[in-house]
């Protein structure tokens, strides 16, 4: 948090402080899920290793599997039995969003910015990537869950490592609005989607997820292999924040550039509307139920 020293970093030095900071502790754990998902051989004994040395993680994955979601006339007690009832990917999605949370502690609100606002913007992303890809192209889209919970991991880093500038950055918004990116550039001489990018490429993880991260706010930069992939997120990003799943009071890029990238998709908008429609319900079971609160 605020140390109260001045002067802004360079990217270099901003990616070594991390390095011994509460984002590094995060690192081993969302790496190690990461490297799991990735890794067709992976079992669910590997998941459950990574649980049980997390009481916190144990008792929420138990709270899921005996919520109405998975109905059923017996209470499960035991982790293993949950894995079974809840299956592998679910669990893999609890098990990464519990770890992220942990990012988002404290109650700090400055000018409609919040770490909790962060939080429910971060997940809102990932459940909107993910469904895309569940219904309109028929995958399971756990690389765009894993890309949309952490798409805004820049973001925190600045909050938490340059917290005073960031937050008079936020203030300034404030007064003249302007994207972002905008400020970011400006203030720090780079943006949250550079600091993603270089934390994924220092932590290893998964090309898609570097570029997702890294360029989800201007996809042309990412290679063509994954440049559909980056599209999704700054669709799933743009339409979440219009749907009041923001984090910061700013203008949105032209409207005409997302409707371009839902035609470079083939994505139609009765299908786009009808998803945001589902997430913006389990979002809201979601928070009532208190699951996935920070
Ligand atoms: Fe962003
Ligand atoms: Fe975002």
């Amino acid at each position: 948090m605020d140390t109260g020293k001045s002067p802004e970093l360079s990217l270099a030095d901003l990616l070594e402080r991390v390095e011994t900071s509460a984002i590094a502790s995060i690192k081993g754990t969302v790496s190690g899920i990461l490297s799991i998902i990735s890794d067709p051989a992976a079992s669910s004994s590997d998941l459950i290793q990574l649980i049980e040395v997390d009481p916190p993680l144990a008792a929420k994955i138990l709270r899921v599997a005996n919520s109405s979601y998975y109905a059923t006339s017996r209470t499960i007690s035991d982790i293993h039995q949950a894995l079974i009832w809840v299956g592998f990917d679910t669990l893999k999605e609890i098990i990464l969003t519990q770890k992220m949370s942990e990012l988002f502690h404290d109650g700090m609100s400055v000018c409609g910015y919040s770490h909790l606002h962060l939080w429910r913007h971060s997940l809102a992303v990932a459940l909107l990537a993910k469904t895309i890809y569940r219904r309109e192209f028929g995958e399971k889209g756990n690389n765009a869950y894993a890309a949309g919970l952490m798409h805004d991991i820049g973001v925190i880093v600045e909050d938490q490592l340059l917290h005073r500038e960031f937050i008079s950055m936020v203030q300034a918004m404030e007064k003249s609005p302007q994207a972002l990116t905008e400020a970011e550039l400006s203030l720090f001489g780079y943006d949250h989607g550079r600091v993603g990018r270089a934390l994924a490429e220092k932590w290893n993880f998964p090309a898609e997820l570097i570029e997702g991260i890294g360029f989800h706010h201007n996809p042309e930069g990412a290679s063509e292999k994954h440049c559909l992939f980056t599209k999704t997120i700054f669709i799933a990003d743009y339409l979440m924040f219009e749907q009041g799943y923001g984090y910061v009071r700013m203008p949105l890029p032209d409207r005409e550039i997302l409707q371009q990238y839902v035609r470079d998709l083939g994505l139609q908008w009765y299908a786009l509307r009808l998803i945001v429609e589902l997430v913006r319900e389990e979002l809201g079971q979601i928070e009532q139920k208190g699951y996935l609160a920070v």
